[in-house]
């Protein structure tokens, strides 16, 4: 792995140990490199009443919006096995990334598959 996406992985690794997943028992970490190099990181948070719990990818878009950056270069989301973001999750990094952002899959052991969002999210509604 090159340095970045061992940095990406740590981070979403580091992140994981956080979630907050009492409900489903399935601890996600996400991060996200923005165009300027910077990475935030997200776990998911569930919540007593299911529906209000939030994804690891949404917390790390969230913690990048409030330091003031607007442009996802890559994500890379991690959990007991390798997953692809949510259809919502999608739509939240189609906010501030591109067709060409990539979006890699990890496992504690490694990443597994990437993806662009573009081949994710075809055809996305954006303004
Ligand atoms: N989850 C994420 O955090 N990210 C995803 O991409 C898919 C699902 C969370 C939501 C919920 O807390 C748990 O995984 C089980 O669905």
């Amino acid at each position: 792995m090159s340095a970045t996406m061992d940095e990406l992985f740590a981070a979403a690794l580091a992140a994981r140990l956080n979630a907050h997943a009492p409900y489903s028992r399935f601890a996600v970490g996400a991060a996200v490199l923005t165009a300027s190099g910077r990475i935030f990181a997200g776990c998911n948070v569930e919540n007593a009443s299911y529906p209000v719990g939030s994804c690891a990818e949404t917390g790390a878009v969230a913690a990048m919006a409030a330091a003031g950056e607007r442009s996802i270069a890559a994500v890379l989301v991690l959990a007991e096995r390798p997953i692809t973001p949510c259809g919502a999750c999608r739509q939240r990094l189609a906010e501030f990334g591109s067709t060409e952002t990539a979006v890699h899959v990890a496992d504690p052991g490694g990443v597994r598959a990437s993806y662009t969002l573009g081949a994710l999210l075809p055809a996305a509604f954006i303004l």
